[in-house]
């Protein structure tokens, strides 16, 4: 009995010792930044789709809007021997530690639609083109506007994420002009009103924008701000208004704030992503437009470049961006706007949705 209990002892720290062996081995491996916002699972099964195609070995780790958790998984995956890391940030700053320990493994960072910021560590990008989703929010507002004077009430991404600047920086190009002739009238923002006049705005006149109007990409934030703005107005401030919302989840909670104001008679609103409950939204007339991103674009983009990085050969790229530290070669997708008038044609008839996902399309 005693011997037995000696060679169990063993056993069990041989197993414990060599555990890494054990875990299984990854070619490939894709963090993304959470499984709490509908976009990101959206790309996760865009994700699977390409997997199951592939002979390589590849490994999804959530990190939960954790920096620390991020830093974890990427940790993992080298153990697990990837040769190839795909990252959404959720922290574009933060994330530069994680990807500069890859690299000094060996690893090949690719940054997926979030730019890792202000390090040497990525290799490539591979993104939508942000600006045009930012312009085409823009646009759509002025595109819905005649006459002067039209309350404009912005909103923006979380000041952490790379994106949020280059949709700002896109919604603002389209913007400004017709905030500098008086068209729209900013209701919600003194930073972007004590530059109006300014078409290129620098990092730091975005920077201070941004944090002023941030949803964090949270839809509670989001509400509670748009609450805070609402009640903060008079009638006068309301009316038909025009709202630059960043994504679906935080239009759908402002569109809910500004539907039930008394004073507020009609509002356009922007979003996008294509969520599921916007498109709803969108056919329900509550959510004014969305600026689709297919990821079953992207997800192929990222994998088919890293199968290439396994494969010794070098991906191809059509543009570079500037990551604060370097210019990263990037490969970048286009995107659509989606009104209800496309809404059948751009997201039931190219397969991306089941028509029996919505009610009254
Ligand atoms: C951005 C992303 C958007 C949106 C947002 C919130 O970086 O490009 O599609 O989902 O994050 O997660």
């Amino acid at each position: 009995m005693k011997r037995f209990l000696v060679l169990l002892v063993a056993i069990s720290v041989l197993l414990v010792s060599t555990g890494a062996v054990f875990a299984q081995r990854v070619d490939v491996g894709i963090v993304l930044p959470t499984k709490d916002e509908p976009r990101w699972l959206q790309d996760v099964a865009r994700f699977e789709e390409v997997i199951s195609k592939t002979p390589y070995r590849v490994e999804v780790l959530f990190s939960q809007g954790s920096s620390a958790a991020e830093k974890t998984n990427v940790e993992t995956l080298i153990a697990r021997g990837a040769k190839v890391i795909i990252i959404c940030a959720h922290d574009a700053a933060a994330a530069a530690a994680a990807v500069e320990m890859a690299k000094l493994e060996g690893v090949t960072v690719i940054s997926y639609d979030r730019l890792i910021t202000g390090t040497d560590a990525v290799d490539y990008y591979v993104t939508f083109d942000s600006i045009s989703v930012g312009e085409a929010m823009g646009q759509y507002l002025v595109d819905n506007v005649t006459g002067k004077g039209h309350p404009l009430y912005l909103y923006a991404g979380a000041l952490t994420d790379n994106n949020s600047f280059l949709f700002f920086q896109g919604a603002w190009n389209i913007l400004q002009p017709k905030i500098a002739d008086g068209t729209f009238v900013i209701k919600n923002s003194a930073q972007a009103e004590a530059v109006k006049d300014i078409k290129e705005l620098s990092r730091d006149q975005l920077a201070a924008i941004i944090g002023e109007v941030t949803t964090d990409w949270d839809m509670n934030v989001a509400k509670s701000k748009a609450e805070a703005h609402l009640t903060a107005k008079t009638a006068a401030d309301k009316g038909q208004v025009y709202i630059l919302a960043p994504n679906d989840g935080t239009s759908r909670s402002i569109a809910d704030v500004f539907a039930a104001d008394p004073d507020v008679t009609k509002y356009f609103i922007t979003g996008q992503d294509a969520e599921k409950a916007s498109v709803q939204y969108i056919i329900d007339g509550k959510q004014s437009m969305t600026v689709f991103k297919d990821t079953r674009v992207l997800a192929a983009d990222a994998m088919n470049m890293a199968i290439e990085i396994l494969e010794g050969k070098t991906p191809q790229t059509d543009t570079t961006y500037f990551n604060q530290a370097i210019e990263v070669p990037s490969k970048q997708s286009p995107v659509l706007v989606v009104t209800k008038d496309n809404v059948k044609e751009a997201l039931i008839d190219s397969g991306y949705y089941d028509a029996g996902e919505f009610t009254g399309i």
